[in-house]
């Protein structure tokens, strides 16, 4: 089964107009300088989409927002909707992160009910999912990511529009990963409940990211692993060198 690599940047809450231009356009000349075999795409705040969109101009990148409301539009005051992402240029919104799940008490039917919309309005999701370090030490990694995938990926997903990251929370901006045999563990089984889920066919040809101190010296180990399809990137994707000698180092 052929799945087309992914290297994805998450700039969380970083990035002003200028500086958000520059790295956009640091990485689009980066992708366009070489033939990639891989599908890049960034995900900026939204303040800075529209500036994003216009600096990715005629480069293979493609633009995702790191959340939206289900709704399509009416009375959210601060939220987003993914008509709106779409207006905007976006093609992927990230859904469920754990920045999300901690900050604003996000649940697995939250998130299922914005990635249905999200689906709706013709954006595809990456959906995260990932153990604390607490549920990791009690041994409830597989059971924690199994119990994420069963309750926020909608029953009409499709390997087309969707994308599952793995990011284990302690390993987020820590520095720290789990062994490539823990996260080809944790990929495979997850490949094992969207088949429960999906179907074989569909949960053959989804791709799941690995997300979690991703950095160049550890993406050619984590992204060779045989059911890891890519990279969430978060700190190394601030840095337009950094997030492409992880696409280089993974062979993309
Ligand atoms: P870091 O790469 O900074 O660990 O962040 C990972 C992440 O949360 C991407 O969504």
């Amino acid at each position: 089964m052929v799945r087309k690599m992914m290297i994805a940047g998450n700039w969380k809450m970083n990035g002003l107009s200028a500086d958000g231009m520059v790295l956009a356009k640091e990485v689009a000349a980066s992708v366009k300088a070489k033939k990639r075999i891989c599908e890049f795409v960034v995900c900026p705040p939204f303040t800075i989409l529209a500036v994003v969109k216009k600096a990715l101009r005629g480069a293979k990148v493609a633009l995702g927002a790191q959340d939206c409301h289900f709704d399509e539009k009416g009375a959210h005051t601060g939220d987003i909707s993914p008509l709106m992402l779409t207006d905007v240029g976006c093609s992927y919104v990230i859904l469920g992160h754990s920045e999300r799940r901690a900050d604003h008490g996000e649940s697995d039917e939250l998130i299922c009910r914005k990635a249905e919309a999200a689906h709706k309005a013709g954006l595809k999701t990456i959906i995260c999912i990932g153990e604390t370090l607490a549920q990791r030490e009690k041994g409830e990694t597989i059971d924690v990511c199994s119990k994420q995938i069963l309750g926020s990926v909608p029953v009409s997903a499709t390997a087309a529009d969707t994308v599952i990251a793995y990011e284990p929370v302690w390993a987020i901006g820590t520095g720290k990963t789990p062994t490539a045999q823990d996260v080809e563990d944790v990929h495979a089984s997850v490949r094992k409940v969207l088949a429960k889920k999906l179907g074989k066919g569909q949960a053959n040809k989804m791709r799941i990211l690995y997300g979690g101190s991703v950095k160049p010296a550890n993406a050619k180990e984590l992204l060779s692993l045989p059911d890891v399809d890519g990279a969430l990137v978060g700190g190394a994707s601030l840095k337009a060198v950094d997030f492409m000698a992880i696409a280089d180092n993974a062979g993309c």
